[in-house]
């Protein structure tokens, strides 16, 4: 079969496009530094979260020198830790959140950070932030779960090193 030449350039440019969309959608995902919710991450039973290990007990544990996981439970319309009390963390660290919801679908996001999730009963969202600067970060809730939700807010303090005692929380 013979193909006309202009018709081969448009299946080739067609065909770049195809190519071009993947590499952009590929780059969002995995490129950007964004950290959004993925299947790889740790299922729960949102109804049953008081008798999980972690989630029974949410928090700030220390893990590593400066390293820490914090656990977080989203619920119409706390975070608990974030909202009762901030969640706080010493500068200069790692802090690995691990977030589900024990209700509905919430959003997660720390301003002023790459922490930006959904938030999925079930689902644990995962995101890594490195803390620095020490000051107040905002925590809302990005994703309407109610009529509260505007009011669903918290606080991720990053206090200096020598000022952090590792207290739970
Ligand atoms: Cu929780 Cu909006």
């Amino acid at each position: 079969m013979h193909i006309h030449k202009y018709e081969k350039l448009w299946l080739g440019l067609g065909l770049l496009l195809i190519v071009g969309f993947i590499a952009t959608i590929t780059y969002g995902a995995v490129g950007a530094g964004v950290t959004m919710v993925d299947e790889s991450g740790e299922v729960v039973n949102p109804n049953n979260l008081s008798e999980h290990p972690e989630f029974g007990d949410p928090g700030v544990e220390q893990v590593g020198e400066n390293e820490y996981d914090v656990h977080v439970i989203s619920r119409q319309f706390a975070f608990s830790p974030g909202t009762a009390s901030p969640i706080t963390v010493p500068a200069n660290s790692t802090i690995n959140f691990y977030v589900t919801s024990s209700d509905v679908i919430h959003g997660f996001s720390i301003v002023g950070t790459n922490a930006n999730t959904m938030v999925i009963p079930g689902e644990v969202a995962e995101i890594t932030v490195e803390a620095e600067e020490p000051g107040e970060y905002g925590i809302v809730c990005h994703e309407y779960c109610g009529q509260g939700h505007h009011d669903m807010a918290g606080t991720m303090e990053v206090v200096p090193q020598d000022e952090y005692n590792g207290s739970e929380q």
